[in-house]
């Protein structure tokens, strides 16, 4: 797999999300976001992404993102609209999945973030392996 290659080696965790977001986001024409946000103190912080500009930092249990690392649960939002307290960074956002990134004693340390502009793009097989992935994105 191409991700595999390119972390191979790669210490550093900004590297490494840097990767996996370039590869990912070509994987599907209408992700118009694909990237992460960084645990750093008590919020959330733009990581590496590709797309339109997002916001820069999110709350502890905002959003979608903040949702996912305080519950630690995958997040698979089918309407954003009906998503109480969803954030929207680009009005072209429609569905959205975000996915926790843990460190290797369990700990959320960032989160996954990919956008769609179609309605319904992301399910629970996008979500399986989105967490597959991304369990081999810390070192
Ligand atoms: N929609 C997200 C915010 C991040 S951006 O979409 C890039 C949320 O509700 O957490």
């Amino acid at each position: 797999m191409r991700i595999s290659g390119l972390l191979e080696g790669e210490t550093d965790q900004v590297a490494r999300m840097a990767g996996a977001v370039a590869v990912l986001h070509g994987t599907m024409p209408h992700f118009f976001w694909t990237g992460f946000y960084r645990v750093v103190g008590a919020g959330l912080v733009i990581g590496p992404y590709q797309g339109t500009p997002g916001c820069a930092r999110i709350g502890w249990g905002r959003g979608v993102c903040g949702t996912a690392w305080k519950t630690g649960e995958s997040q698979v939002v089918a309407d954003v609209h009906e998503f109480p307290g969803h954030i929207a960074c680009d009005a072209r956002s429609e569905s959205e999945i975000v996915v926790p990134v843990r460190d290797r004693s369990g700990t959320v340390v960032a989160v996954f973030d990919v956008d769609s502009e179609e309605k319904g793009a992301f399910d629970d097989i996008d979500r399986e392996w989105l967490e597959r992935i991304l369990a081999r994105l810390t070192c």
